[in-house]
């Protein structure tokens, strides 16, 4: 979809949309419609009981005294972002029903039309690509939407950014939802270097160089599939200032059968989805460079398929991760953080990061615990942890803090090695477990949060700006995170 912004001015055919707070007065342009249709517009209101609340429109076909084929009022609440941006959840449902391709909205203000314009790119999406029926296919139609407004330029400056992070999050949707005979390790990879076109510096480290650099716990998950395991290092540098990196690690399980600890037939079936933690981490970095933020970030993908075949780790496997601490495999379907503990050894040790973050659709406790809008997470930093739960309320991607500590770092005690893969008590603070796993592995205290999206990345029944499917949930929160905490104000 095309936005552009353009002065305000009243179309005189096709689809109009007057965007309009609660009990708002009609804007100058709405009055005039109105005073046209000799009063059609406050009537229609009227009779529909509108008062400008979300989730509510009204629709007048072919108005009188016009040329215009339909006015829509579609209510945006009040001013806030989200609120104007959810608006556009109202809308899509409409758009689609009746084919529109081409819409006319009317602002009230720059910002509003700015954060309508990037609502509507969040809320009209659809994967379709594998659908070849026509009744079936590309509900997506909208091909241009002009938002009139006061001061075009401005909201075009506005909107500019936000783009770029609508962009990143159709990457992770579209990561996010190609099955797992399309996006392997090998494909994810060649898709990351077609990145190198936005300007992110792309390094692709294959399973040799993995084994050189002792990355046998990552390595072990990905021995069962043909796919070759890979790392992917995206980096962007957005300021010249030496400061060390902010670094974000993805796990990139492009599919979890569970491996030899096999998972029934339920479960599996949406584990394409295991690689969310490396697509939201991809999304962000195409986000960061496509609006040129003012950063240095490096993105951390472990790109493995957790596959049972002769050649699959068994549990009770015992593996020496890169920090050399060692780890009995007793589940090989607690596969994310046999990969992710490698990443965060090697991403330590090589960019020395001021913060890093890791992303992973980690355990099923955590979708029990906190359901699909809520993503857990564990951290060693209470400054980070308040910063993001800010970010999170602000975009509407919620945090929540769960808890580390003793008790669930005794669940880790192995008979043979240095901690076993999962707790030795099942179904006992799963996701802490994972989260006490991984705190192993934090060296010289760098400030690091786990963010445990295995109830967020995917959402049944859809919420807003968030279609049914692949969400994207991350990108947005992250963004907003650098933006107020990590990019120095000046250029
Ligand atoms: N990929 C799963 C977690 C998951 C579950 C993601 C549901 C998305 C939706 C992970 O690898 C896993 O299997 N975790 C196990 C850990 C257990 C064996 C200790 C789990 O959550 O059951
Ligand atoms: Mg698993
Ligand atoms: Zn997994």
């Amino acid at each position: 979809m095309k936005v552009q912004f353009s002065p305000l001015a009243l179309p005189t055919q096709g689809t109009v949309i007057f965007l309009m707070a609660q009990d708002a007065p009609l804007s100058t342009l709405a009055q005039k419609l109105d005073d046209q249709t000799q009063g059609a517009l406050s009537r229609a209101m009227r009779v529909e009981q509108f008062t400008g609340k979300k989730n509510t429109l009204v629709n007048l076909v072919a108005p009188a005294h016009t040329e215009l084929d339909r006015v829509i009022l579609l209510g945006v609440e009040s001013q806030a972002e989200t609120d104007v941006q959810q608006s556009a959840d109202t809308l899509v449902s409409y758009v689609e029903t009746f084919n529109l391709t081409d819409i006319h909205a009317i602002a009230e203000t720059d910002s509003q039309a700015a954060h309508f314009a990037y609502g509507l790119q969040l809320s009209h999406y659809r994967f379709d690509k594998y659908r070849t029926r026509a009744e079936l296919q590309a509900k997506c139609v909208l091909e241009t939407l002009t938002v009139a407004t006061d001061d075009p330029k401005a909201a075009q400056a506005l909107y500019l950014p936000l783009e770029a992070v609508a962009e990143g999050v159709k990457v992770t949707r579209d990561l996010i939802w190609e099955p797992a005979n399309v996006v392997y390790p090998e494909s994810f990879a060649q898709f990351c270097i077609c990145l190198k076109e936005h300007g992110l510096e792309v390094e692709v480290v294959n399973s040799y160089q993995m084994g050189e650099l002792g990355m046998t716990s990552l390595l072990g998950v990905g021995q069962g599939s043909k796919h070759e395991s890979l790392m992917v290092i995206l980096k962007y540098t957005g300021t010249q200032d030496s400061d060390e990196p902010i670094a974000f690690l993805g796990k990139g399980v492009t599919f979890d059968s569970g491996g030899l600890s096999l998972k029934p037939n339920a479960s599996m079936n949406t584990m394409k989805e295991d690689m969310g933690g490396a697509a939201t981490v991809t999304g962000l970095m195409v986000a960061l460079a496509k609006r040129k933020a003012n950063v240095n970030a490096i993105g951390v993908l472990g790109l493995v398929e957790n596959m049972p075949s002769d050649k699959a780790q068994r549990p009770s496997d015992v593996v020496t991760s890169m920090s050399g601490q060692t780890i009995e495999v007793m589940n090989t379907d607690a596969e994310g953080r046999l990969v992710l503990c490698d990443l965060m050894t090697y991403t330590q040790r090589t960019f020395k990061p001021k913060a890093m973050f890791d992303l992973a659709t980690l355990t099923g406790a955590v979708l029990v615990a906190l359901g699909e809008e809520i993503a857990g997470i564990f951290s060693n930093n209470d400054e980070l942890v308040e910063k993001i739960t800010a970010a999170g309320e602000a975009e509407q991607e919620y945090v929540w803090r769960l808890p580390l500590g003793g008790q669930f770092d005794r669940l880790l005690r192995s008979e043979i090695a240095d901690m076993r893969n999962d707790g030795n008590k099942p179904r006992i603070g799963g996701s802490s477990v994972a989260g006490q796993f991984l705190s192993r592995f934090i060296e010289n205290d760098t400030p690091w949060v786990h963010i445990d999206i295995a109830g967020t990345a995917w959402t049944k029944e859809g919420q807003p700006n968030k279609p049914k499917g692949a969400t994207g949930y991350g990108v947005r929160l992250l963004d907003r995170l650098i933006k107020e905490q990590f990019e120095a104000k000046e250029k």
